[in-house]
């Protein structure tokens, strides 16, 4: 079965609203007319409102970085998934290698959002990867099928039809180090088998895997053209209109 490819942007904490208004209307015409694979920008919360203004009329789609599970209340700082839908997002990033790392992210909060995107109709990208220890020790498989069983958890595969996973190993996000095409293919049929232990085998053929960890537009073409890699999600090089356009004409 093929499956179309996203190309997501992940802008992390870069750029003012008018630096992505600027990225918009460069970018927008050099993506235009393509449609083999679908474009997705995650730009920082406040930015949102201008990029979906600038991708209204293209295939581009927009996307945020999280989102907090309640539905609104007295919860200073953060996000709803309702909040998100209403200006304009069809996406969420969950559970970045960041946000385990940096913000107490765990397992657990990762599929109390994954829940709430879900019923939001929000297409998730739920990201799952080993650290540089984890690997050398030979328990990436274990890390892999922890990550994906907890974040899968007292889900539906109808919930979850339109979730996505980012495999990002950690050690090679922002590091320029990437997963040979090989050990990331390896990866990428792991996390199927679990998405077929968890929500059955055609939900799990459908599914989309993208890769992500110094996606660049040198090595962009070599990482996509594996077929089990359904995508990336590109972080440094996602920052300026010509190199994303290069990733995404991959
Ligand atoms: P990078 O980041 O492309 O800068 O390595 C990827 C990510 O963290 O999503």
């Amino acid at each position: 079965m093929s499956r179309k490819k996203i190309i997501a942007a992940n802008w992390k904490m870069y750029k003012t609203p008018e630096q992505a208004r600027q990225f918009m209307e460069e970018f927008v015409p050099l993506a235009a007319g393509h449609t083999r694979d679908e474009i997705v920008i995650c730009p920082p919360f406040v930015d949102i409102a201008v990029v979906a203004e600038k991708a209204s009329g293209t295939a581009i789609e927009v996307g945020a970085q999280n989102l907090y599970w309640e539905k609104e209340g007295a919860f200073t700082a953060e996000i709803s998934a309702e909040m998100l839908t209403g200006a304009g997002c069809k996406w969420v990033i969950l559970g970045h290698s960041e946000r385990r790392q940096y913000f107490g992210e765990t397992d657990d909060t990762v599929n109390r959002r994954l829940k709430v995107a879900c019923e939001a109709g929000l297409a998730p990208i739920v990201c799952v990867g080993e650290v540089k220890e984890e690997r050398e020790a030979g328990i990436t498989e274990d890390v892999l099928r922890r990550q994906c069983a907890r974040a899968f958890a007292g889900i539906s595969a109808r919930k979850a039809a339109k979730m996505a996973i980012a495999y990002e190993p950690v050690w090679a996000i922002g590091t320029g180090l990437t997963a040979t095409p090989e050990m990331a293919a390896q990866a990428h049929a792991l996390i199927r088998q679990e998405a077929a232990s968890a929500f059955g085998d055609d939900y799990a053929k459908q599914l989309r895997i993208l890769y992500g960890g110094s996606v660049k537009p040198e090595n962009a073409r070599d990482l996509l053209s594996q077929t089990e890699i359904d995508g990336a999600l590109v972080g440094g090089a996602s920052l300026k209109p010509d190199s994303f356009t290069k990733i995404v004409k991959w």
